[in-house]
C-alpha cells in the first residue's frame, strides 16, 4: 500500500503520509498556522482556537491542531473565513490581557504580541475592565503574572504529561480560570522552567532572568550543556562575554525539547563568578610562558622512565583528549592513565548522574589503558593533570598542571598553566549512549589560556630537541 496522501494547503499540493499533524506539515511547507496550545511533544489539547483554518466541504472553520490530514484535503489559511475566525479568537485571548509588553520580559519573542500584530484586530469592543489578578511566585524559580495567562495549558500538560508531576492545575472555570499550585505549595519539579520557555506568552517567567535584559540586545549561539553526560542541545544567550540564559534546543535523540533547571544554571553556579588562573606559575609563584615549557619538558624527561600519572578530565572535548593521548603514546613510555570517577545512572527524564559531559569519550579514546581512579595504586613521584584535582588518596611527590579555574592546592603546585573552560573551546563530546556531538566556541578565553593541544604544542618541540 502507498502511504502516499495529496493534499492541497493555500494552493500547494503536497505529497505526505496519512495523519500528520496539519501545523506541522503546514510548518514544513513554510506556511504558518498560528498556535499556542498546540505543542507538537504534548498532546492535543485544543483550548485555544487560534488556529483556525478552513478545510474545503466544511462549513464552520476548524482548528488545525486536532485535524489530522487526509487524501484530497483542501485547506485555505488564508481565506476570509479563517481570518475572520482568528481575529475574533484573539479578540476573547486578549481580554483580559494587559498592554504591557514594554514591561514584559517575553517581548520581542512573544506569539501573543506576533500574533495579535499579524492576525489581530486593531481596536477591540470589550468595554468591560480586564481582569487583574495578583503576580504569584509558583517557586525559588519561576513567577506567574495571572493577567498574562491565556490558559493554554502547555505548563500543566508538560509537568503531568512528561515530568510525570501533577503540580500546576487549573483554579475555576471560564473568565476566571487561572492557573495555580496546590494551596500552599511551591512546584518542585527539577524540569520546571521548561515551562517558561513553552509558555507562549509572559505569564511564566525565570527568576534568574526576570527584568535582565532585553532579549533583542542577546548574541545567540548554540551550544551543548556540559554538567552531565546526556549532552542536552541548548541556546545560549550572552551579552558582555556573559552568559545571560540557557535554553534548550531540539534534538530528537537526545533531549527532545528539554533540559533540567540545573543544566540552565551551569555557567552562574560553576563559571560566571570563578577565579580563573591567569599566567603561568611554579609553586605559587609567577613565572613566563617560555621558561614555564622549557622546565615542565625537562622535568617530564627526567620522569621519562618512571611511571608518570597523566589524569585526564571528562571536562575535555575528544579533540584534546585524543591530542592527550597521541602525547602519551608518542612522548612518555610509562605513564598511567587516569581520570575522575565515574557515576552510574540517572533520574527518570533526561539528568545522568555522572558530573561533566565526556567520561564515555574519554574512555572510548584510552580504551582499556584508562585506569578506573579505585584501581590505581596510590604513590606516583610525577603527575601530569589536565584539568582534573587529585584525589587526596593519592600521594603525589610532584604534581603539573592545566587548569581553567584557581583551586586550592594550586600554591603547592610544581607547575600550573592556565586552561580554557566550557565554552572557550571548539570541538565535540560523546554523550552517555555513545552519541558524539560537536560545539563551538562562544565565549572568549583569558588571553594566556591554552587548550591542551596547544599546549602539547608548545611542549613537542622542546621534548624533541633535547
Ligand atoms: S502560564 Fe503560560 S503555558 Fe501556562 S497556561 Fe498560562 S499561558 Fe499557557
Ligand atoms: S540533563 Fe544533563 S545535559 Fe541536560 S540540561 Fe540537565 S545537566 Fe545538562
Ligand atoms: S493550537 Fe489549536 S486550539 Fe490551540
Amino acid at each position: 500500500m502507498n502511504p502516499e496522501i495529496s493534499v492541497k494547503i493555500d494552493d500547494k499540493e503536497i505529497k505526505t503520509a496519512p495523519g500528520v499533524n496539519l501545523i506541522d506539515l503546514a510548518k514544513e511547507h513554510g506556511i504558518e498556522i498560528p498556535h499556542y496550545c498546540y505543542h507538537p511533544a504534548l498532546a492535543v489539547a485544543g483550548n485555544c482556537r487560534i488556529c483556525f483554518v478552513e478545510v474545503e466541504g466544511m462549513p464552520h472553520p476548524q482548528i488545525a491542531c486536532n485535524t489530522p490530514v487526509r487524501d484530497g484535503m483542501v485547506v485555505r489559511t488564508k481565506s476570509e473565513l479563517a481570518v475572520e475566525a482568528r481575529k475574533w479568537t484573539l479578540e476573547f485571548l486578549l481580554a483580559n490581557h494587559p498592554l504591557d509588553c514594554p514591561v514584559c520580559d517575553k517581548a520581542g519573542e512573544c506569539d501573543l504580541q506576533n500574533y495579535a500584530f499579524k492576525y489581530g484586530r486593531s481596536h477591540t469592543d470589550f468595554v468591560e475592565k480586564k481582569r487583574t489578578p495578583a503576580t504569584v511566585r509558583l517557586s525559588d524559580k519561576l513567577m506567574l503574572e495571572k493577567d498574562r495567562c491565556i490558559v493554554c495549558l502547555r505548563c500543566v500538560q508538560f509537568l503531568r504529561d512528561v515530568d510525570g508531576k501533577e503540580e500546576l492545575y487549573v483554579h475555576q472555570r471560564g473568565n476566571s480560570a487561572e492557573i495555580a499550585t496546590a494551596p500552599g505549595k511551591d512546584l518542585e519539579s527539577d524540569y520546571q522552567l521548561n515551562t517558561a520557555d513553552i509558555c507562549p506568552v509572559g505569564a511564566l517567567s525565570p527568576t534568574n532572568f526576570r527584568f535582565a535584559e532585553r532579549v533583542w540586545n542577546l548574541e545567540k549561539r548554540e551550544s551543548i550543556c556540559p554538567l552531565c553526560p546526556r549532552g542536552c542541545n541548548t541556546k545560549i544567550d550572552i551579552k558582555d562575554n556573559v552568559v545571560q540564559r540557557v535554553v534548550p534546543r531540539f534534538n530528537k535523540e537526545v533531549n527532545s525539547y528539554w533540559m533540567c533547571d540545573e543544566g540552565r544554571s551551569y555557567f552562574s553556579k560553576y563559571h560566571t563568578n570563578r577565579r580563573r588562573i591567569e599566567g603561568f606559575w611554579h609553586r605559587g609563584e609567577p613565572i613566563d610562558a617560555a621558561s614555564f615549557f622549557v622546565s615542565v619538558a625537562r622535568r617530564l624527561q627526567q620522569e621519562a622512565a618512571t611511571d608518570i600519572l597523566v589524569l585526564v578530565s571528562n571536562w575535555l572535548c575528544n579533540e584534546d583528549i585524543q591530542a592527550i593521548a597521541d602525547f602519551v603514546d608518542g612522548s612518555l613510555s610509562a605513564a598511567t592513565i587516569s581520570g575522575p570517577p565515574f557515576k552510574e545512572g540517572g533520574d527518570h527524564l533526561l539528568r545522568r548522574w555522572d558530573f561533566g559531559p565526556n567520561a564515555r569519550g574519554l574512555r572510548d579514546i584510552f580504551k582499556g589503558r584508562f585506569h578506573e581512579p579505585n584501581k590505581l595504586k596510590q604513590s606516583f613521584k610525577l603527575a601530569l593533570s589536565f584539568g582534573v584535582t587529585p584525589s587526596k588518596d593519592l600521594n603525589i611527590d610532584e604534581l603539573i598542571y592545566l587548569g581553567a579555574y584557581m583551586e586550592p592546592f594550586i600554591a603547592n603546585t610544581l607547575y600550573v598553566a592556565p586552561g580554557v573552560a566550557h565554552g572557550e573551546i571548539h570541538g565535540s563530546y560523546t554523550n552517555f549512549a555513545g552519541v558524539v556531538q560537536s560545539f563551538d566556541t562562544f565565549l572568549e578565553a583569558p588571553v594566556q589560556a591554552h587548550t591542551c593541544e596547544e599546549f602539547i604544542g608548545k611542549l613537542l618541540p622542546l621534548l624533541e630537541h633535547r
